[in-house]
C-alpha cells in the first residue's frame, strides 16, 4: 500500500474546479442552454468531475449511470471491459454526453460509445473526459470536450483510484 505521504499535488483543487468551470461553459454553448442533455456518469471513477461538471450546466440535464472496469487492482489497463452495470433507458431523440475521468488507451469510451449507439437509439453522443493521457491512445478515438491533458503517469484522487483508495481527494496527484 503506497502512503499518502509521498503522494505529490499534479493540480489542486481550485484549478480543477475553475477548468471544470470553464468546461461546462464551453458544453453550455455547445448544446445551447434550452436543449435538454443525459449526462451518462461512468462510475466509479468519474464521480467527482460528473457532480462538478453537472453543477455548472445550465440545460434541463437527465443523469444515468453506468459501472464499468478495465483496470482491476493495478496500474496498467486489463485489456477487458467489465460491464458491471449497463442499465441504460432508451435515449430516443436525445442528446448524451458520456462523462469519464480519464482517456488512456481508449478502450472503455470505444467500448461504450459502440454500445450506446448500437442499444441506446440515440439521437447524438459524445465524450467529456476529465484527463486526457493522449500518449497512451490505442484505439482510435478522441474526447469532444476535455479538461486536462497529462503525461502517461499513473495519476490518483477527484475519482481516481489506486487500489481502491484516494477517489476522495479534492486534488489530483501521483506517487514518486
Ligand atoms: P482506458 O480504457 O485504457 O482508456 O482506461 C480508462 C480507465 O482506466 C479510466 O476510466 C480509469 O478508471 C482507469 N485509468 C487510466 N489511467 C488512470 C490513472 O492514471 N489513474 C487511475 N485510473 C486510471
Ligand atoms: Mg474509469
Amino acid at each position: 500500500m503506497k502512503d499518502i505521504k509521498d503522494l505529490k499535488v499534479l493540480i489542486d483543487s481550485k484549478t480543477l474546479n475553475n477548468r471544470i468551470k470553464e468546461l461546462a461553459d464551453e458544453i453550455n454553448s455547445f448544446y445551447g442552454v434550452n436543449n435538454p442533455l443525459t449526462l451518462i456518469c461512468i462510475l466509479r471513477g468519474a464521480v467527482m468531475f460528473y457532480v462538478e461538471l453537472a453543477k455548472h450546466l445550465k440545460m434541463p440535464v437527465k443523469m444515468e449511470f453506468v459501472t464499468l472496469s478495465s483496470y482491476g487492482n493495478s496500474e496498467k489497463s486489463s485489456g477487458k471491459i467489465k460491464a458491471v452495470n449497463l442499465a441504460i433507458p432508451d435515449l430516443e431523440n436525445q442528446n448524451a454526453l458520456i462523462v469519464e475521468d480519464i482517456i488512456d488507451t481508449g478502450l472503455t469510451l470505444d467500448f461504450l460509445l459502440k454500445f450506446i449507439k448500437t442499444n441506446c437509439k440515440v439521437q447524438d453522443v459524445k465524450l467529456a473526459v476529465l484527463f486526457d493521457k493522449k500518449c497512451a491512445r490505442k484505439y482510435d478515438i478522441e474526447p469532444d470536450f476535455s479538461a486536462f491533458e497529462v503525461d502517461d503517469k499513473f495519476i490518483v484522487g477527484f475519482g481516481l483510484d489506486y487500489n481502491g483508495f484516494y477517489r476522495n481527494l479534492d486534488y489530483v496527484g501521483y506517487f514518486e
